[in-house]
């Protein structure tokens, strides 16, 4: 539920992560910003929002073979409008689900990853519902803490209205952290007392200018600084995916 928190980098190079150790993966932007796109420079016919007017079908909504075992449904702009030219359909937030309940997608990916807007709109909604688990990425300052809670409590919505769904917080994980700094030892100690913050990564994702310059230049960070300290941390949360299917979590000492 905030902006600039680095859930685009996280869906990015964790997809990609994937997709490098042998998993066949599926990225789905569900943010109008299109940042995926930009990322990954994909340029798509279709987007996410054409597959859900039902104006493409799934096949051409999917950008095959973008990196090793990598495709990607992208989103653009035009999905802005998607909230309103939906409006009349019926049960709406799980458009995107049913969409995706093919046999091809179950048998051509090992794992779908989604990137969501900052916001709990109707694209966030199908993204939530069509999703086992949700990693909520936290910047090091207390704004990203009330970001974090405001999405939970959406979270625990859905989890309210669809309890079949199963949707479970995989992990809340800390990005932009710099030990040093009096910001992230204060977001921490936040984290460290929210009551409703429990699946807590204590290993988050260091603050890495690589980030920023290898999405300028529409790579990975696999690809751009493999050996940096963000290239590590992402190697850490991968292994912790892989490893266990519910994520090696370090709980928070009141849970
Ligand atoms: N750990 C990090 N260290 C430094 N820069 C980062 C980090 N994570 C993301 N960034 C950069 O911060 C900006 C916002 O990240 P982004 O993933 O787009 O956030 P969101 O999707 O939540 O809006 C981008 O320029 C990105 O490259
Ligand atoms: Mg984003």
């Amino acid at each position: 539920m905030k902006g600039g928190v680095g859930k685009t980098t996280v869906a990015v190079n964790l997809a990609a992560g994937l997709g490098a150790h042998g998993c066949r993966t599926l990225l789905i932007d569900t943010d109008p910003q299109g940042n995926v796109g930009h990322s990954l420079q994909v340029d798509g016919e279709f987007t996410v929002g054409d597959l859900m007017l039902g104006h493409a079908s799934l096949e051409s909504v999917i950008v095959p073979e973008v990196r090793e075992n990598l495709d990607v449904i992208p989103a653009t702009t035009e999905c802005f409008g998607l909230e309103q030219q939906l409006s009349a359909t019926m049960q709406r937030e799980t458009i995107l689900s049913r969409a995706l309940d093919s046999d091809a997608i179950t048998a051509t990916y090992d794992a779908i990853v989604l990137d969501t807007s900052p916001s709990m709109n109707l694209l966030t909604f199908n993204a939530l519902l069509f999703a086992d688990r949700a990693i909520i990425p936290v910047s090091m300052n207390l704004m990203a803490v009330i970001g974090a809670r405001e999405t939970l409590s959406g979270i625990e919505e859905v989890q309210r209205l669809w309890p079949e769904r199963g949707l479970e917080v995989a992990a809340i994980l800390p990005t932009f952290v710099d030990p040093r700094t009096r910001a992230t030892r204060a977001t921490q100690d936040a984290l460290d007392q929210d009551p409703s913050i429990r699946r807590y990564l204590a290993q988050g994702i260091r603050q890495c200018l690589d980030l920023t310059y290898a999405a300028a230049k529409h790579t990975t960070i696999w690809e751009y600084a493999p050996r940096s300290r963000a290239a590590e941390d992402f190697s850490t949360l991968l292994n912790a995916i892989e490893t266990d299917n519910n994520v090696q979590l370090k709980v928070a000492a009141n849970a």
